[in-house]
């Protein structure tokens, strides 16, 4: 496709709206096409038990499961871990909280309790503060929801100490942790650590393989056994468990062994972003800590909408995230040369 639809007459669209937009390429689609199937809900397709199995061990947990969704996934670990009628304690900004449709109050009677982070990490102190008391006054606690790398601050890296931090918090008051960990995988490149140093301290993690990995589908869970096979009745009950779903494992598999080290080309990507918006008067865009860039107008500083349709004129395209902030997000289909095409084309923009 083109800019104006037209085959041949304008440069490609460069689509930043988010790493999810991804298409399989031809290796992708040839893993697709010779995976080796069974019906996974009667527990014998070959490809989903090995990226099952693979993922558990990337993960440094027990086991692991297949899901179409993040949302899904994450859903399944608030059900299972989840108390009907408690709190669960999440960072104010977390996707769990803005862009789940009410799932956890909706499906698994649990509250949301908010809580201010720092750059998406949950202080231990704030968190200490917002655990319930033993009372019968008061809903009860019944776990805490970790984001990393956290969307709404741009992409933001939480500490593997960070983490555990938290997470003794929770330990100390006897609740149990999850991790979204949607981008888990940027956090790991960004830094140059080890997956399993994020994940150690949580006891269930969600990872995407559709998002920065470029899958053209699924997320995973993983946890202890016995947890993970409470979660297979959960992820039955919600209608998610699939039949010959190997042919989308084998492209989580593809994406897991040759695309994780490549997202540093995504982070560079997105600081060359970051520099080009941050020239724009009245803009300010701070260097992103991974794929996730976003641009503030300031007081009195330009209409971003207008940014935006200026782009999108010129086959550009990113999203408005809140009043007056606007984002991209970097992943495998945009290598550096559009990169330098949106830079050169954000030079030409005059604020109106
Ligand atoms: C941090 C985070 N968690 C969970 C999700 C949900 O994933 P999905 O859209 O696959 O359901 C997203 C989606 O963008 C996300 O950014």
């Amino acid at each position: 496709m083109t800019a104006n639809g037209v085959a041949g007459e304008a440069p490609p669209i460069v689509d930043l709206r988010s790493d999810t937009v991804t298409r399989p390429g031809p290796a992708m689609r040839r893993a697709i096409a010779e995976a080796e199937v069974g019906d996974d809900l009667l527990g014998d397709d070959p490809t989903v038990e090995r990226l099952e199995a693979r993922v558990a061990e990337i993960l440094g947990k027990e086991a692991s499961l297949f899901f179409p969704s993040g949302v899904m996934a994450n859903q399944t670990a608030l059900a299972t871990h989840g108390v009907w009628g408690t709190e669960v304690v999440v960072e104010a900004d977390a996707h769990v909280l803005h862009w789940e449709e009410g799932a956890a109050a909706a499906l698994s009677g649990l509250q949301l309790r908010p809580v201010e982070g720092v750059d998406g990490a949950l202080e231990p102190s704030a968190l200490a503060a917002a655990i319930r008391p033993d009372s019968k006054y008061v809903p009860r606690t019944s776990l805490v929801c970790l984001e990393n790398t956290h969307l709404a601050s741009g992409g933001s890296v939480v500490s593997p100490e960070a983490t555990d931090a938290a997470a003794e918090v929770a330990r100390g008051c006897g609740l149990p942790v999850h991790l979204d960990g949607a981008r888990l995988w940027h956090a790991a490149v960004a830094t140059g650590r080890p997956v399993t140093d994020f994940t150690r301290s949580a006891d269930t993690v969600m990872v995407a393989l559709s998002k920065g990995l470029g899958a053209p589908v699924g997320s995973m869970l993983a946890g202890p056994g016995e947890f993970m096979d409470r979660a297979w009745r959960v992820r039955r009950r919600l209608g998610g468990a699939m039949r010959q779903s190997g042919l989308l494992a084998a492209a989580g598999l593809y994406a897991l062994e040759h695309h994780r080290e490549r997202l540093a080309e995504d982070h560079e990507n997105a600081r060359s972003l970051a520099v080009a918006l941050n020239a724009l008067p009245g803009v300010h865009a701070p260097e992103p800590p991974t794929n996730v860039v976003l641009a503030t107008s300031e007081k009195d500083g330009p209409d971003l909408r207008n940014l935006l349709n200026f782009l999108e004129k010129h086959g550009i395209l990113m999203l408005p995230f809140g009043d007056r902030t606007i984002r991209g997000v970097t992943h495998h289909d945009v290598d550096a040369a559009s990169i330098q095409r949106v830079t050169g084309i954000l030079a030409a923009w005059a604020p109106v």
